[in-house]
């Protein structure tokens, strides 16, 4: 009996062969996304870059396939930058970011050549500095600048307001990117803002471009050759069906042409304009399988589904109130939705949906959670000691494991045992 379809494939059947919970991700779509995205810079004409943020979802295959694509990745840690270079990433696409990169980690980025250090602060920067006298070796950077503005969308993932860890505030960036510049081994090349996340509207990121630009021309003209405008990710997408998403195949050229017109009223080159979305690329390539464990009513209050995961694959309800669907993958002999709330096994309240129409859930059926590619395999824990789930890639006809089921014995890896107990 065939079950509900995932990018062509019977989800029952993946939930059989490989277990659950379970990852599903289908490269067709992040395909789909990437090259609609290429597609759109191409028609500009514009000199572009896109970089996929790591952090929605990193693993070798997902570089392995952002590689073969050709285009640029933006890495956090130590370990993103590792999990690229591993299959054979080539290191000058990579840009390095982070709010507090150890010494080890810049090290670590310089020793390996990547492309690009996106500086966060002051402190950073003399570090970088020492470290490229000490080891030689020149760097191109940019700064990433925080504009301040608020982006409508959870205040947990906004990053550039005023009040923000991330970047240079904004008021005493010019100065400081051009004390930068005088550096004997590092070159100012470009200009980074991010604004926040899930952002489905375009009036802010429009902003965050006018003050960037004004922000860049400024420095150009007190002799820094910047020629990188490094504009972020945060294109939002829709979690459930009907809400508002942010659509950059649309947006781009309209952003171009923004850019060109105010670098044609400043009489200065267009800068090479560079985006970086994560969730645009993965979430909606992503579901989750789990297997219905319970079926619990609550007279007179609602009806639990409980599912054999929660949030420790997919924490993002609980962090953010994220919003999901929910489908029954087995296929019922006729309709009966009813409102169910979907929870995980965690020994907490850890509400996966609060309220969602379901067919006839039962013991032993398979629940498809979709949108759940970004920020789900990356976030994941092992919370209660359960181990995190395998991820699957579909590809056309083909399914194969991207990243292994952890194991029992996997949790208990890192336990130590010192001598006196
Ligand atoms: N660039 C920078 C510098 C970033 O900090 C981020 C995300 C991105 C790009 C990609 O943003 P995206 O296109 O994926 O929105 N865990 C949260 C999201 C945190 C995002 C952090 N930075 C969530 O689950 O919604």
């Amino acid at each position: 009996m065939q079950g509900l379809l995932f990018s062509g494939h019977d989800t029952l059947e993946l939930a059989t062969k490989y277990g659950t919970p379970l990852y599903v991700m289908s490269e067709d779509i992040i395909l789909e996304r990437i090259r609609g995205l290429k597609n759109a810079f191409e028609k500009t004409g514009a000199n572009y870059e896109i970089n996929f943020a790591g952090k929605a979802f990193t693993n070798k295959a997902m570089c392995k396939i952002i590689k073969n694509e050709g285009i640029c990745l933006d890495a956090v840690s130590k370990g993103e930058l590792m999990t690229a270079l591993a299959v054979g990433f080539p290191p000058e696409n990579i840009s390095f970011h982070g709010n507090n990169k150890k010494e080890s980690e810049l090290r670590y980025a310089l020793e390996h050549h990547i492309g690009h250090i996106m500086v966060d602060n002051e402190d950073e920067l003399s570090l970088i500095d020492k470290l490229t006298k000490e080891m030689n070796t020149e760097i191109e950077i940019s700064f990433r600048i925080s504009p301040g503005i608020s982006a409508h969308t959870h205040e947990l993932i906004q990053t550039a307001t005023e009040d923000s860890k991330f970047g240079l505030p904004y008021a005493l960036a010019e100065d400081i990117v051009v004390r930068a510049d005088q550096y004997e081994k590092i070159s100012v090349v470009g200009l980074h803002c991010h604004i926040g996340s899930q952002i489905v509207d375009d009036e802010p990121f429009v902003l965050a471009a006018k003050k960037m630009m004004s922000l860049y021309k400024k420095i150009k003209d007190r002799g820094v050759a910047l020629r990188m405008l490094n504009l972020g990710g945060g294109f939002g997408i829709p979690y459930l069906t009907g809400d508002e998403y942010f659509d950059p195949v649309t947006y781009i050229p309209q952003m171009v042409k923004r850019i060109r017109d105010l670098c044609d009223d400043f009489e200065m080159d267009m800068p090479t304009l560079i985006v970086e979305p994560g969730r645009y690329f993965t979430a909606e390539a992503g579901v989750t399988l789990y297997t219905i464990g319970a079926v619990k009513e609550i007279p007179g209050i609602k009806t639990y589904v409980t599912v054999d995961g929660g949030m420790n694959d997919n924490p993002r309800p609980a962090l953010y109130g994220a919003e999901y669907e929910a489908y029954v993958c087995n296929p019922k002999d006729h309709e009966d939705f009813k409102p169910y709330a979907v929870s995980g096994k965690a020994c907490e309240t850890d509400g996966l949906i609060e309220k969602v129409n379901l067919n006839q859930p039962k013991v032993g059926d398979i629940l498809m959670i979709p949108n759940t590619g970004a920020y789900n395999y990356t976030m994941a824990s092992n919370y209660n000691r359960y181990p995190r789930p395998a991820v699957v890639l579909l590809s056309g006809k083909r399914d194969g494991i991207i990243v292994r089921r952890e194991t029992d014995e996997d949790v208990l890896r890192y336990d130590e045992i010192p001598e006196w107990l």
